[in-house]
């Protein structure tokens, strides 16, 4: 049995997550997707972390569309979100979080927030859901140098709850512009959050989740949240679904 097998088993994802026999054709996957099974391990050689004020805004959608500033370079980003003081988080958070992977990654992950071992290690996606979305990207042939991974909100909001939509408006010129230097082939939303920001929609993931969209050109999935998945392990097959069709992508374009 493959590594990769054994880590889908130990984390009881792997008859859920292997590919069916006959139902799915084996896309050829590129030497930027080449399988990383083997180096699941070492959390990501992460882009550094440490701040820029952004607009307030009530309700949801938030606006990620608008033009209103120029694109800062990456290391100018790096700084203004490491400086960020744009909403109340900044006086909570241990540290921002600015994103990790690779920066010239075809497959770019846009989460909902940091939570406690985010804010404690500078990182997104290194706890019990982050392990999941390792293993869930593993399954389709991808590792940590394959994506590139970011929140909706930079900080964690205290006590995990769902950021507020101030919150997401302050950060929003952060995430658009991380997407602009990255230009991925294929952009992924994780739970609501995500998808609500960048597809300017209030609709139910389940709705979202069965059509391809587009974000300023960039074809956008939408699927489940991991801490979701680890909730609700009945999902996880409509999820397999969802990764197949992005590696789908993935390979059209390659
Ligand atoms: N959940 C998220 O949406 N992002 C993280 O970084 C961790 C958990």
């Amino acid at each position: 049995m493959s590594r990769q097998h054994l880590l889908l088993r130990e984390l009881g994802l792997a008859p859920r997550w292997r590919l069916r026999r006959g139902t799915e054709p084996e896309p050829v996957l590129t030497p930027a997707l080449a399988p990383v099974a083997a180096n699941l391990v070492p959390a990501a050689a992460a882009v550094p972390v440490p701040a820029a004020p952004v607009p307030q805004a009530e309700g949801m959608p938030v606006p990620l569309v608008a033009e209103p500033a120029a694109l800062p370079d990456w290391a100018d980003l790096q700084q203004q979100v490491a400086n960020c003081t744009a909403c109340g988080l900044c006086q909570t958070r241990t540290q921002t979080v600015f994103g990790k992977g690779n920066q010239r990654a075809r497959l770019m992950l846009v989460g909902e927030a940091p939570g406690a071992e985010e804010d404690k290690q500078g990182l997104p996606f290194v706890g019990k859901a982050g392990q999941l979305l390792d293993n869930m990207l593993a399954a389709i042939g991808l590792g940590q140098d394959d994506v590139f991974i970011a929140n909706v909100l930079k900080c964690r909001p205290p006590g995990n709850r769902n950021p507020a939509a101030d919150e997401m408006a302050a950060c929003a010129d952060y995430l658009r512009w991380q997407i602009a230097h990255v230009k991925p082939d294929v952009l992924v939303t994780l739970g609501r959050f995500a998808a609500h920001a960048l597809l300017q929609s209030d609709a139910a993931i389940g709705a979202l989740r069965r059509e391809t969209h587009q974000y300023q050109g960039i074809p956008l999935f939408v699927t489940f949240h991991p801490a979701y998945l680890l909730r609700s392990p009945g999902e996880k097959a409509k999820a397999w679904q969802d990764l197949l069709a992005i590696r789908r992508a993935l390979t059209k374009m390659a």
